[in-house]
C-alpha cells in the first residue's frame, strides 16, 4: 500500500488502523488496516486502479448509517468521500440538480426547500449520504431514492468512469444491482414539481414527528432487516414478543422491532447473535426467512 499512497496527493489523507466504530452510527467494530480520504478524483481513482491490479479489497464507506464492523475490523482499504471535494450541489436548471457522492441527503432535503421543489421530502432524517443511499436504494415515508434520479456518475472497481441513466438501473426495493461495487461520484436528482417552502418545511416536520415517535434514538443501523413481502419486519419482530431482548450490549429496541441497539458497549458478536436469535425465532413462528439490510464488514 505504501507505493500507492505514495502516488497520491498530499491533501488526501491516508492512514493505517483506523478505527472504524465513531464512523458508524451503530459505533460498534474494529479497525480498518488502511483508511483514505480522497481529496480529488484523480486520487480516488489511481487508488482504485492500484487495489484492484494488486488484488486489495477496498470498501466504500457512506455515513455508516447501515452498516455493522466487525470486532476483529477489516483487511483491506475502507474509502470514505467526506473531503468537501465530494460535497458539492450545483443548481444545473430550474429542475435539475447535481449532488456530490459525499452529500448527506438531509442537506439535499435542505436546498430542496429552499428552492421550493417537491419530491425531496421524504429523504429528511435518513442519516446517509448520497452515494450509500444510491447503492441501496434508502427510502422512507413512501418514496426512495431512485425516485428522484435522473443519472448516475460512477466509478468501476478499476476506476474507469461510467454515467448511466435511471432508466438502465437495475433498482428494486433497497437495492440497487447496477451500483453494487461501484464509488458514486455524483448524480442529476429531479424534482417532483413546485411548492412554497413554507409547505415543503411543514411535510418535513410531518415526517419528522413520525420518526421521532416511532423509531429509537439510541445507536443504531437502521432497520436491521429488509420487510418481507407485504409484511413489517418490526411488526413481525415485535408480535414475536422479540421487543428488548438482549444479546450483550445489544438490544431490540423498545420502541421499533427492527432497530437493533447499541446500549453503550455492544461488540459485533452480539450484534450477530442478536440477528441469528430473531431470525430463528422468526422462522419458527412464521416460515420467514429475514432478510438482512445492514451490511456487514470485516474479515
Ligand atoms: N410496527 C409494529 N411494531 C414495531 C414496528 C412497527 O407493530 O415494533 C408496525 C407499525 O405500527 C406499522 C407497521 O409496522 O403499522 C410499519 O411500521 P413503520 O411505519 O415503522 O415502517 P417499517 O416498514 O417498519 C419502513 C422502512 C424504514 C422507514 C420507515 C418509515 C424498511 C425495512 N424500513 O419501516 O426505513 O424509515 O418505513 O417510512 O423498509 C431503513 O430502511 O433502515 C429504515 C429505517
Amino acid at each position: 500500500m505504501k507505493n500507492i499512497f505514495e502516488q497520491l496527493s498530499l491533501e488526501t489523507k491516508c492512514l493505517e488502523y483506523e478505527p472504524l466504530a465513531k464512523k458508524t452510527t451503530l459505533g460498534v467494530g474494529g479497525k480498518a488496516r488502511w483508511y483514505v480520504e480522497p481529496a480529488t478524483l484523480e486520487d480516488l481513482q489511481i487508488l482504485l486502479g492500484e487495489t484492484y491490479r494488486q488484488s486489495i479489497s477496498v470498501f466504500i464507506l457512506g455515513r455508516g448509517s447501515n452498516i455493522l464492523v466487525l470486532d476483529d475490523g477489516f483487511d483491506g482499504v475502507v474509502v470514505r468521500l467526506v473531503h468537501p471535494f465530494w460535497r458539492s450541489i450545483e443548481v444545473l436548471d430550474e429542475r435539475r440538480m447535481y449532488v456530490g457522492g459525499g452529500v448527506r441527503l438531509k442537506e439535499i432535503t435542505g436546498k430542496a426547500t429552499e428552492l421550493g421543489w417537491t419530491g425531496f421530502e421524504f429523504m429528511e432524517g435518513i442519516p446517509g449520504g448520497l452515494g450509500g443511499s444510491l447503492r441501496m436504494n434508502a427510502g422512507a415515508m413512501g418514496g426512495w431514492m431512485f425516485d428522484r434520479v435522473e443519472s448516475v456518475l460512477y466509478l468501476e472497481k478499476d476506476g474507469t468512469v461510467q454515467k448511466v441513466s435511471k432508466n438502465s438501473c437495475e433498482v428494486t426495493y433497497r437495492e440497487c444491482k447496477t451500483l453494487k461495487d461501484t464509488v458514486v461520484i455524483g448524480a442529476i436528482l429531479v424534482k417532483e414539481g413546485q411548492d412554497d417552502s413554507a409547505a415543503i418545511r411543514e411535510r418535513i416536520e410531518a415526517y419528522s414527528k413520525k420518526r421521532k415517535l416511532s423509531q429509537p434514538r439510541e445507536a443504531s443501523a437502521g432497520c436491521a432487516f429488509k420487510n418481507p413481502l407485504n409484511q413489517h419486519a418490526g411488526k413481525l419482530i415485535d408480535q414475536a414478543g422479540l421487543k428488548n431482548l438482549c444479546v450483550g450490549g445489544a438490544a431490540v429496541s423498545g420502541v421499533h422491532g427492527n432497530f437493533l441497539v447499541n446500549k453503550g458497549n455492544a461488540s459485533s458478536q452480539d450484534v450477530l447473535g442478536l440477528i441469528e436469535r430473531i431470525r430463528e425465532k422468526i422462522r419458527m413462528e412464521h416460515g420467514i426467512e429475514l432478510e438482512q439490510e445492514i451490511i456487514i464488514l470485516g474479515r
